[in-house]
């Protein structure tokens, strides 16, 4: 991933592991729960850092399941934190990380979401049943039980598979 920096002084990198502190502290602080967020917690996930104090304001990370060319992507743990919302960071970082999925060659990307079913289509997200998603995806603890079943299952195909 190459850095970026915009006019709202933010760049976003792949996170490391002294990464995990602070954004398990903005999915607490944003109500969402850090499940197993350390099990493939590295740069796969990338953060967004104020470049004025080099704090950690927000962050996103895939999780691979799958083999081979079956691989799927899990979005996770999208989060900005509330004073930096609205200036597209969310974006960013979701841009970046759907780039990065392309890169892997994954097949789609999945997301579980109870506050922002809203948000994802304007990246191409559409609403899938929780219980079509691929065996190795369903089989992990986000699917299983990271997230309610009333939560909002949305999927995207790569662009490789569209059309
Ligand atoms: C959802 C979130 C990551 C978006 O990040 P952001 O940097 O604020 O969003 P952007 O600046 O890229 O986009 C802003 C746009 O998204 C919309 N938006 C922001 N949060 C939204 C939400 N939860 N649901 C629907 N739309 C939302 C805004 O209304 C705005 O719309 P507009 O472009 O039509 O004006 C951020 O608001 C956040 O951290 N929310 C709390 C945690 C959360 O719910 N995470 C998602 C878990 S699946």
């Amino acid at each position: 991933m190459s850095e970026s920096e915009s006019a709202t002084s933010f760049t976003l990198r792949p996170a490391t592991p002294h990464d995990l502190a602070p954004v398990t502290a903005l999915l607490v602080g944003a109500h969402l729960a850090p499940n197993a967020l350390d099990a493939q917690f590295g740069p796969q996930f990338a953060v967004a850092v104020d470049t004025v104090s080099g704090a950690v304001i927000a962050a996103a990370g895939i999780e691979r399941y799958g083999d081979g060319d079956e691989t799927v992507g899990l979005l996770r743990s999208a989060v900005v934190d509330a004073p930096w919302r609205g200036r597209g960071i969310g974006a960013a970082l979701t841009h970046d990380r759907l780039a990065w999925a392309e890169f892997a060659s994954l097949r789609a990307v999945y997301l579980l979401t109870e506050t922002a079913a809203e948000y994802w289509p304007r990246f191409g997200f559409e609403r899938t049943a929780r219980d079509a998603a691929p065996a190795a995806l369903a089989a992990s603890h986000e699917w299983r039980q990271g997230c309610p079943a009333s939560a909002v299952a949305m999927c995207l195909k790569m662009p490789q598979l569209r059309g």
